[in-house]
């Protein structure tokens, strides 16, 4: 399937079965960032092969490549490739909603939700295919990786720009923090 022909669909309305959609937190406000402005964002980049075709190279091992393709306070997108196996490992976006889109291949998003037992996660996985896009609020936890057989290609955008985030692991199914960290680029 070339990209050009690729009609992007909206996952954003999907945001009640994520984590973070449950801490009650992160309504946009009127003029600020909205999940379906970034929806629309990478929805548009994606569907534009001109910005991004010439750019797309590959990572080695455990590294993902990626390009920033804009950036201003108020917004800014990223090019991403995965190799099968690569992933982000679980992360939030500071103070940022964002969303992507997948071009090529198929990404899969590891995302927690509350376990029985009272303090405790589980996780939740979405394979997300070409073609589809995925929008997420405010304290958005997730890991996103390719989990298929095939290099994957998409387009992630965060309002506002990315200045920090924390990083996750999970031990006997609690949250625990990582690291936090400020403006970086492996994200
Ligand atoms: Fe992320």
């Amino acid at each position: 399937m070339s990209a050009t022909s690729l009609n992007f669909s909206d996952d954003s309305d999907r945001l009640g079965t994520s984590f973070a959609s449950t801490l009650g937190t992160g309504v946009p406000t009127p003029d600020g960032p909205s999940v379906a402005a970034a929806a629309a964002l990478v929805r548009r980049v994606a569907a534009d092969p001109t910005r991004w075709r010439d750019l797309v190279r590959y990572g080695q091992g455990a590294e993902r490549w990626y390009a920033r393709l804009d950036v201003d306070p108020e917004h800014e997108v990223w090019l991403i490739s995965w190799l099968p196996g690569q992933e982000t490992g679980l992360h939030d976006h500071g103070e940022a909603l964002g969303a992507f889109a997948v071009i090529q291949g198929a990404l899969t998003e590891t995302t927690l939700a509350p376990d029985v037992v009272p303090g405790t996660v589980r996780r939740v996985r979405r394979r997300f295919a070409a073609g589809q896009v995925r929008g997420f609020g405010y304290e958005h936890i997730h890991d996103v990786g390719n989990a298929d057989g095939q290099p994957a290609i998409s387009v992630h955008a965060y309002a506002p720009s990315l200045t920090a985030m924390t990083r996750y692991s999970l031990a006997e199914n609690r949250l625990t923090i990582v690291s936090s960290d400020r403006a970086g680029v492996d994200w």
